[in-house]
């Protein structure tokens, strides 16, 4: 467990996958995913898309198409981490947590920001024209992304280097600053945050477009990933060659044509296309041996996406796991940092002052209750209310017995402190950092005891 390394990515969802993303971004990191080392945590960016996107049809398309092409692809969602950052009501928690302890002139450097204001006084026109607040804070946003499951390593894009370099300063500052309140609330002896590394994949290929620029949507010069087979044709016949006719010899150097090839090929096909160029292959043909090569790689994934694009509950029910299984860390962890700041939700008795009232005094209990869709549940809520554990839906009530059993049983043998086993594989969420759970299921232990006790010494 703890020689993992966890490493995490976030997509934007503004627009479509094209074969670039594909080639620099998603293939890579779906192969190392399956490192028996490596925890992952892919997930998209949502909440930054509003950044830049004010179109609402567009960024729920986008997150459906970016969830649908991940799966169609093989991510593996049992090993790997997929939510939706949305879906993480910590992430932006932790981002005012993190606004309070971050400069305002670190975010002024920012360069995305920093682009935007030197634009406008390039234009004459006031510096902060047409700059909304969430570019601005969008760093912090990404900060409280990495830092919410200490990730170790961030692989991105050369352009969003600065922002991990900011998470560094910004968890840096955080631990500086509640360090030793965070420890004393853990009872450990580490920091709140990790302060994560950024990763540039090196030997990943960046596709060149149909421009011969880097593929990226902001040349517009993109090829969607999941276009059908003669569309895909067509596009790439689109693709800027030089004038040499067939039987000319053609260099690999530089051709567009040949760049994409590699990224798909292996060694091998890449020779024999080395061959073909040198022996003046005609650009149709060699066009035709690119689209063969991607469609025979694509094909079977695309007829995933589009069956998964076709029922979209579906996509939906893995990303709801994907989010429960994601706050089964965020959750606790914001509950110890809460704590740490001051912002606990049980109030430090006053010395030499009991409360009096009722609530305050109260203890905690198992809540078990049925649902609208007939199936069983049930928590546990501390004394004030506050639910610490929330179980899953179960056909049947003794389920629910049961699982309340094992973990009073998990209590009573000293239990555990990690926020995983009191989940008991996901049949549980753990809303609550494990002390609060553990001190509440002893005090419940203690309570079960004692009527215990007064019912033998009654007979
Ligand atoms: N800003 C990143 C991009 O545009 C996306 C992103 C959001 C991200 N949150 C992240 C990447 C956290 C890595 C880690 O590419």
């Amino acid at each position: 467990m703890t020689a993992m390394i966890r490493t995490l990515t976030g997509i934007t969802t503004s627009g479509t996958p094209h074969l670039g993303n594909y080639v620099g971004a998603i293939r890579p990191a779906i192969a190392a995913s399956r490192r028996a080392d490596v925890e992952s945590f892919y997930f998209l960016a949502d909440y930054h898309a509003l950044v830049k996107c004010e179109d609402p049809a567009r960024v729920a398309r986008s997150r459906l198409e970016i969830a649908a092409t991940w799966l169609a692809l093989g991510l593996d969602t049992d090993r790997a981490f997929f939510y939706r950052q949305s879906d993480i009501p910590e992430i932006p928690e932790l981002t005012w947590l993190l606004t309070c302890v971050t400069a305002k002139g670190l975010l002024n450097r920012a360069h995305a920001y920093k682009a935007a204001v030197d634009r406008n006084v390039e234009g004459n026109e006031d510096a902060d024209a047409g700059v909304n607040a969430g570019l601005f804070m969008y760093p912090v946003l990404m900060a409280a992304d990495i830092l919410v499951f200490n990730a170790h390593r961030v692989p991105v894009g050369k352009d969003q280097i600065q922002h991990i370099e900011m998470a560094r300063d910004i968890g840096q500052r955080f631990n500086h600053l509640y360090g030793a309140a965070y420890r004393a609330v853990t009872a450990g002896d580490e920091d709140p945050f990790v302060l994560p590394e950024v990763v540039i994949e090196e030997n990943v290929a960046t596709l060149p477009g149909l421009d011969g620029r880097k593929m990226s949507k902001s040349y517009d010069n993109t090829i969607p990933l999941w276009l059908p087979s003669a569309q895909l044709k067509k596009a790439l016949l689109g693709i800027l060659t030089d004038s040499r006719a067939p039987g000319e010899p053609k260099d690999t150097e530089g051709s567009n044509i040949f760049s994409i090839y590699q990224a798909f090929a292996t060694a091998e096909e890449t020779n024999a296309m080395r061959v073909a160029f040198a022996e003046g292959i005609a650009w149709g043909d060699a066009k035709q041996r690119l689209f063969e090569r991607i469609d025979a790689e694509l094909s079977e994934p695309r007829e995933r996406y589009d069956a998964l694009m076709a029922r979209p509950d579906e996509i939906e029910d893995r990303l709801q796991v994907g989010a429960r299984k994601a706050r089964e860390r965020s959750a606790p962890f914001l509950a110890a940092l809460r704590e740490s700041v001051g912002l606990s939700s049980r109030v430090p008795a006053a010395k030499g002052n009991t409360p009096k009232s009722k609530t305050a005094t109260a203890a905690p209990l198992w809540k078990r209750y049925r649902e609208k869709d007939s199936r069983f549940y049930f928590k546990l809520v501390d004394g004030e209310g506050v639910v610490l554990l929330q179980s899953g839906g179960f056909e049947r009530p003794d389920e629910c017995g049961r699982l309340i059993d094992t973990l009073m049983n998990m209590a009573a043998n000293a239990g555990s402190d990690q926020a995983a086993d009191w989940s008991m594989q996901g049949k549980v969420e753990v809303l609550a950092s494990t002390q609060d759970v553990k001190s509440a299921l002893s005090a419940l232990a203690a309570i079960q005891a004692e009527k215990q006790a007064a019912k033998a010494s009654a007979n």
